[in-house]
């Protein structure tokens, strides 16, 4: 693992959503944890912008059917992971970087039967543990911008695809610069890395032999989603710091108030990217 990635790594670990405080809320609100199935998790873990509603297009997009073997990089607790193998009928390969967003993945998996169909690896996107040509499809969800070599996990992916297999992903981008001191304070209190722009994003896609399928810029759907993730993440940190699970505090909250700012104004933003690996 690179230094910058333990550094994501690092950040991770005190991130409130996880596998103890999906619990804590999990039990508050069902009375105790028997008989869990993955419906009962989907309002806790996804970790990403449009719950459920982004995961059925990112299936739709890399054309999932049941049986399929997916690979979702940067799976980190497996909430996208569980919902394809639930209600698409796939077998998915998750890596994170994060042990424990993969050892938090493992418990919420074999809590809700899913243990045998979803395989959390502890591994980095810029350097995937598997042969050429393996899985029907990937996807992944607001986390390249974490990746300190993009264009090194793009190849990757490109790699353990089969031929004809896709890749449908959703990431931040970049509209229009950010000064240095800008690009530090995302680096440093959001564990962001870099940021392409869309256009460059295409390019690099191309350039690592993806056929380009679609580009849809959603930065005007994430302006409102992020508003409220940001209330979210107001009422969650304190409530996680309550219950003594893991919490982020106030410099965080800053910087994301910050980044929502950013994608209202158009300065960032969102864009979801399919690419299909040649026959
Ligand atoms: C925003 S979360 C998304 C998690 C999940 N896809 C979801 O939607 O619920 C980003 C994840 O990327 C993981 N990550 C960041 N850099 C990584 C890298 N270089 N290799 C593998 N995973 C990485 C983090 O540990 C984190 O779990």
């Amino acid at each position: 693992m690179e230094k910058t990635e333990q550094t994501v790594a690092e950040w991770y670990a005190n991130h409130p959503i996880s596998a103890p405080h999906i619990l804590t809320k999990l039990k508050a609100n069902r009375g105790s944890l028997d008989d869990v199935a993955p419906v009962d998790l989907y309002p806790y873990d996804q970790d990403h912008y449009d719950g459920l509603e982004a995961n059925a297009r990112l299936a739709n997009n890399v054309r999932m059917k049941p049986g399929d073997g997916i690979l979702d990089v940067c799976s980190g607790l497996c909430g996208p992971a569980r919902w394809y193998a639930a209600e698409r009928g796939v077998d998915v390969t998750g890596v994170d970087i994060s042990t424990n967003r993969v050892d938090g993945a493992k418990e919420l998996n074999a809590l809700v039967g899913l243990q045998d169909r979803i395989h959390p690896i502890l591994a980095s996107a810029m350097a995937l543990p598997f042969d050429n040509a393996q899985f029907d499809g990937a996807v992944s969800q607001e986390s390249f911008l974490h990746i300190p070599d993009k264009s090194k996990a793009l190849a990757e992916v490109f790699r353990v695809l089969r031929p004809g297999a896709r890749f449908s992903f959703t990431d931040w981008v970049m509209h229009t610069p950010l000064s240095d001191d800008e690009l530090a304070q995302y680096r440093s209190q959001i564990a962001c890395q870099s940021l392409f722009s869309i256009p460059e994003y295409e390019s690099h896609l191309k350039e690592t032999g993806f056929a380009m399928i679609n580009a849809q810029d959603v930065t005007h759907v994430w302006g409102d989603i992020l508003a409220k993730r940001l209330q979210m993440y107001q009422a969650l940190d304190a409530e996680a710091e309550r219950a003594g699970n893991p919490s982020k505090g106030d410099d965080f909250l800053k910087m994301y108030a910050k980044f929502v700012n950013d994608v209202q104004k158009r300065r960032v933003g969102g864009v979801r990217l399919t690419g299909e690996k040649p026959d």
